[in-house]
């Protein structure tokens, strides 16, 4: 199989976890947007939905799906996004595409986080894909210093800014062992705005796709 069909199998799996007449939280990427593409099949049944991303918002409202602001909505049974990194203890690494900061509003109203992944992603110690920091434009060179004092490389992404306004630092060769110590370090440097380590919101649940189809990992 394709990655992309590995993604399309955990994408129509995570259907499964939608809850009739409830809003549905939308995360941010190519295997999110086949879950937007399946949601589409069943919009009839849902109240509507949050998203991540404006990139997300127009996806959904191409299929003329309601798209709420998190302010409005009373609750997110349930949020479905993808990854760059899983953990064995349902740890992340999120924001390669760069909706890392609204992806971990919504993961931490949302009641359960649906993560859906193919193989690529599965690792033993997360850090191996460059992580995410989302930054306050000017204080970019602060932060970086900062995250290099951490044992980082940053790279500024280039041209890239988020919905927010902001940049990224893209961080290399981190050896994550304690994602919770080390997502709140990060998040007390003056001027970053959020990091991609899902770790004190970790998923609940992660569909994984491989050959032998989707599996199931809980903790
Ligand atoms: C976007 C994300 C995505 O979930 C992550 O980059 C995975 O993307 P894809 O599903 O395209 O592999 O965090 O900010």
């Amino acid at each position: 199989m394709t990655q992309d069909e590995l993604k399309k199998a955990v994408a129509k799996k995570a259907i499964d976890y939608v809850i009739e007449g409830e809003i549905v939280g939308v995360g941010t990427g190519s295997t999110a947007n086949f879950f937007i593409d399946y949601l589409a099949e069943i919009k009839g049944r849902i109240e509507g939905t949050v998203a991540s991303s404006e990139a997300s918002k127009e996806r959904l409202q191409s299929h003329s799906i309601p798209v709420y602001d998190l302010n409005v909505v009373d609750r997110v049974p349930v949020y479905v996004d993808g990854a760059d990194e899983a953990d064995p203890n349902l740890c992340l690494i999120k924001g390669g595409g760069g909706a890392l900061t609204r992806e971990k509003i919504i993961a931490d109203v949302a009641e359960k986080f649906i993560c859906i992944a193919d193989a690529s992603k599965n690792v033993k110690v997360l850090g191996q894909f460059p992580l995410p920091v989302e930054v306050v434009p000017m204080a970019r060179s602060h932060v970086a210093r900062e995250l290099v004092k951490l044992g980082g490389d940053p790279v500024y992404r280039d041209g890239f800014v988020t919905d927010n306004g902001n940049i990224i630092l893209d961080v290399h060769n981190m050896q994550i062992a304690k994602p919770v110590e080390l997502e709140e370090k990060i998040n007390n440097i003056v001027g970053v705005v959020t990091n991609g380590l899902f770790a004190r919101r970790s998923a609940d649940v992660l569909l994984l796709g491989g050959e032998n189809g989707v599996e199931t990992i809980t903790l």
